[in-house]
């Protein structure tokens, strides 16, 4: 049974598809299957004495220049960059910030920016970015914080989840450090430059004139950073672990970590682990003998513990473990921190598959990019899980983060909800960049119990074939590496090309993008290589649109689908059919902004979504639910609002995992169908006005039924919220769906209205969208046209308590009056994430 939290249901979007009534049977009944879930591993705070600071609030921001140093705070102006530490003057007291903007992280300036025609721009969603684009390309970030003197003798580093790319920071005066990736988390010690007991100033310089991938990747600091504050003698960073291996009635625990010391002198350190359960109950302990440890030495420490009767993490059950792990030194705690694990068995197959825990489980996956409609790259939390909540009430029970390291929060959303991840590093190379990226990634998640399989890279061509030697040298040492820091977990990538050479050859099992004539051969001349779909499908559609038209870039919601790629029944049929295929992950589970194939300009996102830039689901998510998800489910499309194609043939689908359905138009049955195994049924209809329903049978009764209407013009406009109360912590945030409603109250599901909003009191507008994958009105202003109906609108809270007032107006002069909306957001008061004042 899915297993979710209320908090992860309403923040899912489940309790928002009640208006919206493509969305309402899917979400409407997996909400009925929820219950209480863990606390969030984010939410957990720092033991004492360590203090993790979030450090996202209060941040000041400017537009620099790539090439022109006059606008780029004088940076690179000849001699001098780095030539004297300490010689920074936009990061010392008395620059003037004050005609900065104000703002705080995650940010991502890329979505600001305006839609540029130029081609070359297109894979990026036509955000002006690049070496050719130099005055929008860079953007710098300052923020002045106290350090009290009793800091004094703490380790502090400042950590960033991620940034978008090349970012140079600079605290005091001095030049700190750079980092050019824009996907692995990095930090920087700033102990020897802090004042303490005084102000200190901290400046980032981010450059997102070089991209990484070709898609839309954002620009600026999009992820957490936070200010880590620990005894010198500490914890090494990502090194603790603990790894469960399941026997009858138990499991055995090995738990491992580095304790490292930058002090003045060798101290004795002595390990502790605490093992807690989901309600926070210790139900295991263990200890490692004391060891002494060198100044600027680490020692390692090891022990086990035995969990009696563990309750499994499964996508059915996602229970959690955390371990409290301890440094104690004479007596003394000198730091402590939390890991989160879960106990369970992850076994590919060559002959019969995949199996989590002994059972045999098809991979139900998706491949996503990771940004959302009005707030680009820089998602606050609560995006994620609400993503993931879309995701998982579709039945899929598997993500693969193409083709990056994601953020935290994606990983624990998957932990928490039930979802398997394969995790893919950015750079396929075995270069100084491209292992220091992969070992961040191994180390930095290789707790997540959701990880199932890590992923060195996508489609390599050259290292797949023409430079095939050099790519099976590259493939083994990072799989070698992998395997080194983390021997549980298969490696594998999303190999696109030959599969017998180059890279693969050194993979545990084997990704196959596309191309459904090469698993079968393969299969048979390889029949002890576990075998699985790295990508598949790169389907297309449109939300709400039932006709492909070059002219308006739209794609029909039937059976659009790339040359290189399969419809969704095409490609589940085949792995659903196969035992020995472990299953698959469809490209894409989201729209991103960015490859807009197959059209260009003015399309500014992709239509390979199962689900739109908002989160609205298409129709082909239907085709998904009905047979990945357990529940019975059906689904009828199109709209039926066709004005002027009174006559014309119109095909009516219906997805569903009932015996049979019939169609009724306007009362007349238009005959029953079997639905097919894996398939659907469709009718071709005159269409005339009226209602179309479907009435699916199982054991020869009626259990679902579902109809549309063709609604008058709209009249009204209805707002409603994924949760009307949410947490007063300046991050979380209340998704909106807005639609017009017509003289009956129905959503008129072809409305394109412009809708404008006022958002008052205790919280801002943070971004809007509409699922369009045309429309390039902007994702910041408060306004937007609906697109097949719908348009959404994110509100973000401050961190004082109260009301956030919403209204809702028709916006513009032309089109019918319409009544406006009101909605009104809670903001509770919260406990605080610890964050930097
Ligand atoms: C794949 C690639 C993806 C995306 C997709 C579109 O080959 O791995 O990143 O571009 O094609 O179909």
């Amino acid at each position: 049974m899915p297993f979710l939290s209320r908090r992860e249901l309403l923040s899912s979007g489940l309790a928002l598809s009640a208006s919206s009534l493509l969305a309402r049977s899917a979400w409407g009944r997996a909400a009925e299957l929820l219950k209480d879930s863990p606390i969030s591993a984010s939410a957990v705070p720092a033991i004492a004495p360590r203090e993790r600071l979030l450090f996202d609030f209060g941040w000041k921001f400017q537009m620099g220049h790539a090439t022109d140093p006059a606008h780029d705070l004088g940076f690179g102006n000849g001699q001098g960059d780095f030539a004297k530490t300490g010689e920074f003057a936009f990061s010392k007291s008395g620059f003037d910030d004050s005609k900065w903007r104000a703002l705080n992280l995650p940010h991502d300036w890329a979505v600001e920016l305006p839609f540029v025609r130029d081609e070359e721009l297109g894979s990026h969603g036509f955000k002006p970015l690049g070496r050719r684009y130099p005055e929008t390309s860079v953007g710098w970030y300052r923020r002045e914080f106290e350090i009290p003197s009793s800091d004094l003798g703490k380790r502090i580093t400042v950590e960033f989840d991620g940034a978008f790319r090349s970012l140079i920071i600079f605290v005091n005066g001095c030049f700190i450090g750079r980092n050019d990736n824009g996907y692995a988390p990095f930090s920087f010690d700033l102990t020897d430059f802090l004042s303490y007991g005084q102000k200190n100033y901290i400046v980032a310089r981010v450059d997102a004139s070089f991209g990484d991938g070709w898609f839309y990747e954002g620009a600026g600091i999009y992820r957490h950073v936070w200010l880590s504050k620990s005894d010198a003698l500490h914890l090494g960073k990502w090194e603790s672990t603990a790894r469960a291996e399941l026997g009858s009635g138990s499991a055995q625990l090995a738990l491992a970590t580095v304790v490292e010391n930058q002090g003045k002198q060798a101290e004795s350190a002595k390990i502790n682990w605490q093992i807690q359960d989901a309600a926070g109950k210790t139900v295991a302990t263990a200890e490692a003998a004391v060891q002494s440890v060198e100044v600027d030495g680490c020692a390692k420490f090891t022990a086990t513990a035995k969990l009696d009767s563990p309750l499994l993490w499964s996508v059915d059950q996602p229970n959690l473990y955390t371990a409290v792990v301890t440094v104690t030194s004479n007596g003394k705690v000198r730091d402590a921190e939390r890991i989160t694990f879960g106990v369970r068995t992850a076994v590919f197959d060559a002959d019969k598959g995949f199996f989590l825990n002994g059972k045999s489980l098809k991979i139900q996956g998706t491949c996503n990019h990771q940004d959302h409609a009005g707030v680009g790259a820089a998602l606050p939390d609560r995006l994620q899980s609400f993503r993931m909540g879309v995701l998982r009430a579709m039945g899929c029970n598997a993500v693969r983060t193409s083709h990056n390291m994601p953020t935290p929060e994606w990983v624990e959303a998957c932990d928490r909800m039930g979802v398997m991840m394969m995790c893919e590093t950015r750079q396929m190379s075995s270069n100084p960049e491209g292992m220091a990226q992969l070992e961040a990634m191994i180390k930095r998640y290789r707790n997540s119990p959701s990880i199932i399989l890590w992923s060195v890279g996508n489609e390599e061509w050259l290292l797949q074939d023409k430079m095939a030697e050099q790519g099976a040298k590259v493939a083994e040492t990072m799989v070698k590496r992998c395997h080194e820091l983390d021997p549980t977990r298969p490696v594998s990538a999303a190999v696109n090309g030959d599969n017998e050479k180059g890279v693969s050859d050194a993979f545990d099992i084997i990704g196959f993008n596309y191309g459904l004539d090469r698993p079968d051969k393969f299969h048979k001349e390889h029949p002890q290589r576990p075998i699985y779909g790295s990508e598949t499908s790169s389907a297309i559609s449109t939300r709400g649109v039932y006709a492909t038209d070059p002219l308006r870039n739209t794609i029909n919601a039937y059976n659009g689908v790339v040359s290189w790629g399969e419809t969704a029944e095409e490609w589940w049929k085949f792995y659903a059919t196969r035992d020995w295929e472990a299953g698959g992950f469809a490209w894409t589970g989201f729209d991103y902004r960015g490859e807009p194939t197959p059209y260009g300009w003015p399309s500014i996102n992709s239509q390979f979504g199962i689900i739109d830039m908002c989160g609205f689901p298409k129709d082909t998510f239907y085709y998904y639910k009905a047979w990945w998800s357990t529940e019975p489910s059906l689904h009828l499309f199109p709209h039926w609002n066709f004005e002027g194609k009174e006559g014309e043939v119109i095909p009516v689908w219906v997805y569903s995992n009932l015996d049979e359905v019939e169609l009724f138009v306007n009362g007349k049955s238009q005959g029953s169908q079997q639905v097919p195994r894996l398939g659907h049924v469709e009718w071709k209809v005159k269409y005339e006005p009226g209602v179309i329903e479907a009435r699916g049978t199982k054991d020869g009764k009626v259990l679902l039924t579902e109809k549309r209407e063709t609604t008058g013009g709209p009249v009204a406009i209805r707002l409603t919220a994924d949760r009307t109360e949410i947490n007063a912590d300046g991050e979380d945030v209340a998704i909106l769906t807005v639609e017009v409603l017509d003289k009956q109250g129905r959503p008129v599901p072809t409305a394109s209205n412009l809708i404008g909003f006022k958002v008052t009191g205790a919280g801002a507008l943070i971004g809007v969208g509409n699922g369009d994958p045309n429309c390039q009105e902007s994702d910041k202003e408060p306004k937007r046209s609906l697109f097949g109906g719908l348009a959404q609108v994110i509100v973000q809270s401050t961190r004082e308590p109260g009301n956030i007032h919403i209204e809702a107006v028709k916006e513009g002069w032309d089109g019918p009056e319409l009544t406006g909306a009101k909605l009104q957001i809670v903001t509770k008061k919260t406990q605080l994430r610890p964050a930097v004042g």
